[in-house]
């Protein structure tokens, strides 16, 4: 058994202790053997650890195939119970999936109805809803890994923490915390949909997303911004024919809007975008940021940067018709951008997001992960000629269906591109890069530096995830032959850039970057003697603190210091600037011919490669494995800005 799969197997023991299922009588056996297993857990955690060296990973692991041997994509949905399991509970589990079959058309039409629901009246809001990254929360295999880790790590203590606000509705419908989104009702699969935000019925605070989701049928009453009359001009009129009355024919409509003054405020929002973890870490701040930003001094809302004609600026909102029902529109009035684009985007197949209900009526989430779409199935020029020993799995041996498919990834695929526009543009707006300065140039040295700000007065850049968004310089010198004789912000060969998170650098194979300019904030734990370490996950699995997200039990003037872990922000605050400084020595010139030419190039990645090093050994979802979670990350690393300015070193 290698080390792996000795993980692996630990992982799902103690899992097994966490896989919560939907019936509450087992719920409560589920919590009852979790809460005693717990000395079992720490006792395995800990042997874990040990097998693992705890620390970095060993430079024969950390080469390119730690990706791609480690941790098998999560085949068999972790929460399934292990082989043991009583036979009754397999009869029992049967019978709950079958129940939940057929229950899955009524829980999404009476309780908490489908954004293709709402979409039947609001399909611009309901495009640009489909394409974002709220539509993408439960759906993340990034995220499912990150908080089965969290799970594992805590013993099951973090509970329904994780997944509650990236999933209200499956959590509200009592799903297992960590099961494959293939095994959740399609509405839970929506994760931030349309009702949790409009049927939001109370004004909470800073909740990290602890929060209700009123259910009803499609005409139970909605929340928004104005609760103005012209619903009622469109339920009394005959030519929009619908009908608030579940016994009468027409198109179903809310009975009523109400008028919620939260929805428009920054606090709304606040809801969900500050989390703070069960020990007290203030995991993201968007919203506390912005309190005390000087855009939130002059009433400037999230809403009004974030759904704005212009994301990212106050550039005022569109006007239009808030619906269209049955092809006529209602009278214009201020109209939301529903896709609040951001540095986040999808690692997961084209046929499974954007949220697109033709895909779901095709196929199947398992059958849309065997369409091979980049091999160009279903295109002409493949049909044409398909490549001799091409085989197909059952679901995609008919040409047509296969020509259906590329149709809907064609338009999902469009639909990525036009995020990926969204989110250069408003990143840019974020982050700006200003021109390089030269302060000295001889042949003894050249001294530059360059400016890095944050374009906005709304909160830090990064904010709220900052300890995962990887945004840093790759600066070159090159001399007149392009030779590199300086480099800081290069990528080790797994993709990381070379800090203490690197296995490369940790492992003493390439040596840590002096000069790296990153904003990305750091978790500090502390060690069993009073020392800090840097650590990528936020649990303290030192030695002298239990693996546990829990309160403190011991205030911390008894030891001076927090016991658990805590966040390094490095972002730069609204408005703020940093310079990130360089010096290139007389050794390093002399590799080159003058004249030298510096480059500089502002880099934004979602997420760094070394968070799926250390999240992977619970595996990845819709089978996927690390390394082609890690592939599709990579792709979306961009460059935002870049500067270039000569060296003019006179001699050598
Ligand atoms: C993340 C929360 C969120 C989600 C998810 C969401 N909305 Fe909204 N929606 C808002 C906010 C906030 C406003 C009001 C902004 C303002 O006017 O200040 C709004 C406004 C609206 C309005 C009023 C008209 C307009 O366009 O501004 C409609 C209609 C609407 N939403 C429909 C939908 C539908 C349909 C969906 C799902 C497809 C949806 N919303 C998903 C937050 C959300
Ligand atoms: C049969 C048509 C229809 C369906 C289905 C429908 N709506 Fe509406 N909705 C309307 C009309 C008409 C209005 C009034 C338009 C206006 O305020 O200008 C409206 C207004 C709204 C508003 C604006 C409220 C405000 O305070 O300004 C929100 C939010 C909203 N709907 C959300 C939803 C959600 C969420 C769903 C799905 C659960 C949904 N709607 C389904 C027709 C519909
Ligand atoms: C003055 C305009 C402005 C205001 C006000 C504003 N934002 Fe932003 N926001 C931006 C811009 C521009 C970016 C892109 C740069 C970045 O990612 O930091 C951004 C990025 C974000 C991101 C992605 C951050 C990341 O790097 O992971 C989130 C989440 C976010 N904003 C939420 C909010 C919330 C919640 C509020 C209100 C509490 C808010 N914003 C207020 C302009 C604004
Ligand atoms: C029910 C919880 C919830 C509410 C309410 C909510 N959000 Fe979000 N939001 C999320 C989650 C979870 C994500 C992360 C999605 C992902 O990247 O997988 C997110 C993502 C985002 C992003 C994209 C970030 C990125 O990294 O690309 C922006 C921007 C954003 N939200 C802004 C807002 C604003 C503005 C509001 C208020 C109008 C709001 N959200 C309300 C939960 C919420
Ligand atoms: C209170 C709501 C909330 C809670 C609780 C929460 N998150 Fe998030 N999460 C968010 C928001 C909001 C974003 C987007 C933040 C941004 O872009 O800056 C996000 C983004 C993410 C992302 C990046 C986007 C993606 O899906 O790939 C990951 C991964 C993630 N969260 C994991 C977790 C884990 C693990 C936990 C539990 C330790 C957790 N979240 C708890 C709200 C929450």
């Amino acid at each position: 058994m290698g080390a792996s799969d000795l993980v692996a197997a630990r992982a799902a023991t103690i899992l097994s202790g966490v896989a919560l299922t939907s019936c509450p009588a087992k719920r409560q056996k589920a919590l009852a053997s979790m809460r005693s297993g717990q000395s079992r857990g720490v006792a395995l955690v800990f042997l874990l650890l040990a097998t693992l060296g705890a620390g970095p990973l060993s430079p024969a692991r950390a080469g390119d195939d730690l990706l791609l041997e480690d941790a098998p994509a999560a085949k068999a949905p972790p929460s399934s119970p292990p082989a043991a399991a009583k036979a009754d509970e397999k009869s029992d589990q049967k019978a709950e999936e079958d129940a939940s079959k057929a229950h899955t058309k009524l829980f999404t039409e009476n309780r908490f109805p489908s954004a293709t629901v709402c979409r039947t009246c609001h399909p611009e809001q309901f495009r640009q809803w489909a394409e974002s990254q709220h539509a993408y929360t439960q759906i993340s295999p990034v995220l499912q890994a990150m908080q089965g880790l969290v799970l594992k790590l805590t013993n099951g203590t973090n509970g329904d923490f994780c997944i509650r606000c990236h999933n209200p509705i499956g959590m509200n419908l009592g799903e297992p915390l960590f099961t494959s989104t293939m095994e959740r009702h399609p509405a839970s699969r929506e994760g931030v949909t349309c009702v949790v935000c409009h049927r939001m019925p109370e004004p909470y605070g800073k909740v990290s997303g602890r929060l209700y989701v009123n259910q009803g049928p499609i005409f139970s009453p909605v929340y928004g911004p104005t609760g103005h009359d012209e619903l009622k001009r469109v339920i009394g009129s005959p030519d929009y024919s619908v009908n608030t009355d579940p016994d009468k024919p027409g198109r179903g409509i809310h009975g009523d809007v109400v008028k919620f003054e939260r929805i428009t405020t920054s606090a709304f929002c606040g809801t969900c975008h500050d989390v703070t973890l069960a020990d007290n870490l203030r995991l993201e701040e968007a919203f506390s940021e912005w309190k005390n930003s000087p855009a939130a001094a002059k009433g400037i809302t999230c809403q009004d940067c974030h759904m704005s004609t212009e994301p990212g600026k106050p550039s005022g909102y569109a006007f239009g018709p808030a619906a269209i029902v049955g092809g006529v529109p209602t009278h214009p009035r201020q109209r939301t951008d529903h896709r609040f684009a951001g540095p986040d985007y999808s690692v997961v197949h084209p046929g499974i997001f954007p949220f697109n209900d033709k895909a779901q009526a095709l196929a199947t989430i398992a059958e849309w992960i065997t369409f091979d779409y980049k091999a160009g199935w279903g295109t002409k020029e493949f049909e044409a000629h398909v490549p001799e020993g091409t085989k197909f799995p059952p679901r995609w041996r008919s040409a047509d269906d296969r020509f259906d498919a590329r149709a809907i990834i064609e338009e999902n695929l469009k639909s990525r591109a036009e995020m990926e526009e969204e989110r250069r543009k408003i990143l840019r707006i974020g982050y700006q890069l200003g021109d390089i300065e030269v302060s000295a140039a001889t042949a003894g040295g050249v001294h530059f530096r360059v400016p890095v700000r944050n374009g906005i007065e709304g909160h830090n850049t990064p904010t709220g995830l900052d300890n995962e968004r990887l945004v840093y310089l790759h600066v070159t010198v090159t001399d007149s032959q392009g030779k590199v004789v300086f480099e800081s912000g290069d990528l080790d060969p797994n993709g990381d850039v070379r800090d203490q998170h690197s296995t490369y650098v940790h492992a003493g194979e390439l040596p840590l970057d002096p000069y790296l300019f990153s904003l990305r904030s750091k978790f500090i734990v502390n060690m069993a003697h009073g020392g800090d370490r840097e650590q990528v996950a936020p649990i303290n699995i030192s030695v002298d603190a239990l693996p546990f997200v829990r309160p403190e039990t011991r205030p911390a003037i008894l030891t001076g210091r927090p016991s658990r872990s805590r966040k390094h922000k490095r972002g730069l605050p609204p408005l703020g600037e940093r310079w990130a400084e360089y010096d290139v020595t007389q050794a390093q010139l002399a590799q080159g011919t003058p004249p030298f030419r510096a480059n500089v190039k502002l880099m934004a990645g979602m997420i760094p490669v070394n968070l799926l090093t250390v999240i992977q050994v619970v595996g990845f979802d819709f089978e996927m494995s690390p390394r082609a979670v890690g592939d599709a990350l990579s792709a979306g690393y961009q460059v935002l800005w870049e500067r270039e300015a000569a060296l003019p070193v006179t001699s050598r």
